[in-house]
């Protein structure tokens, strides 16, 4: 688990997008801003970090610690978020929470158990909230969604890297989040989405490729210099202008117990 990410902690904290601050601000107000909020899965703080700033603490617990040391860094000075190191398997050892966030990990983790743990933990009005890619029932995984796609995915197969990971194999087969908590002890669920556009140039996308599981600098070793190379001058000779424009759309998942 230490080294799905491994080496990719400062790529993810500079070149993935963060949520949109209209998403966080809808986030915490559901939460309240009284609230003490487990980010479980924080990475290097896309959530805690933002959401620090309008609930009364957070607690962000990942097994990667190279992505605890990167929030860490980002946020010297913050002191309503404690960094610990943990998984999904250790709920029951941290300290008191009245409510769960999960940013695009609730997907690595066995899922059924987490619920049925949080069940006992949380308290009655206590809220399991996913934020993520928003994707329609049913709707299969398309990992040639965004422009650049095919490009990046070329050049992955190249150099023999498995887009299809665990995590991304997941998106394409198995059950659906919605369907997993409809299923659960918390059912009542409410759904929005944020759509954003934002443009990319290539450093940002050779930025964001390594900050994938998939194609982390350590699963690309001494091929990671040929590995940028290679994927820098195919995308810009796939598209010159050096500009890519993205449509996100990010939900924001909360999940109740019903009639709370
Ligand atoms: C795609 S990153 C998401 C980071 C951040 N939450 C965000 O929204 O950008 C997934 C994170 O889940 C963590 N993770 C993987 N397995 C986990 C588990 N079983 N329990 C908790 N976190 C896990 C990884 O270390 C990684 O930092």
């Amino acid at each position: 688990m230490e080294d799905l990410f491994g080496g990719a902690a400062p790529y993810y904290a500079k070149f993935r997008p963060g949520y949109g601050q209209a998403a966080i601000e809808h986030l915490a107000e559901t939460l309240g801003a009284d609230s003490r909020v487990l980010d479980l899965g924080c990475g290097p703080g896309t959530i805690a970090i933002p959401l620090s700033r309008r609930v009364k603490a957070v607690l962000a617990v990942d097994p990667a610690r190279e992505m605890l040391a990167e929030g860490r860094r980002l946020v010297e000075d913050v002191t309503n978020i404690a960094w610990v190191h943990g998984d999904s398997t250790v709920l029951r050892g941290l300290p008191p929470f009245e409510h769960v966030v999960m940013g695009r990990s609730f997907h690595w983790m066995d899922r059924r158990s987490v619920l049925m743990e949080l069940d006992e933990l949380l308290p009655p009005r206590g809220a399991v909230a996913l934020i993520g890619p928003a994707r329609q029932q049913g709707e299969p995984w398309q990992p040639d969604a965004q422009p650049w796609q095919p490009v990046e995915r070329q050049v992955c197969e190249e150099f023999g890297l498995d887009i299809h990971t665990a995590a991304n194999a997941f998106h394409a087969t198995d059950e659906h989040h919605h369907d997993m908590l409809a299923a659960s002890p918390f059912s009542s669920l409410e759904s929005r989405v944020f759509s954003r556009r934002l443009t990319w140039n290539v450093d940002g996308l050779v930025g964001l490729q390594l900050s994938y599981s998939y194609s982390s600098p350590a699963r690309l070793g001494d091929h990671l210099p040929a590995f940028v190379k290679t994927l820098r001058r195919a995308l810009l000779a796939d598209n010159p202008t050096g500009q890519w424009e993205q449509k996100l759309a990010t939900e924001v998942l909360v999940a109740r117990r019903p009639g709370r």
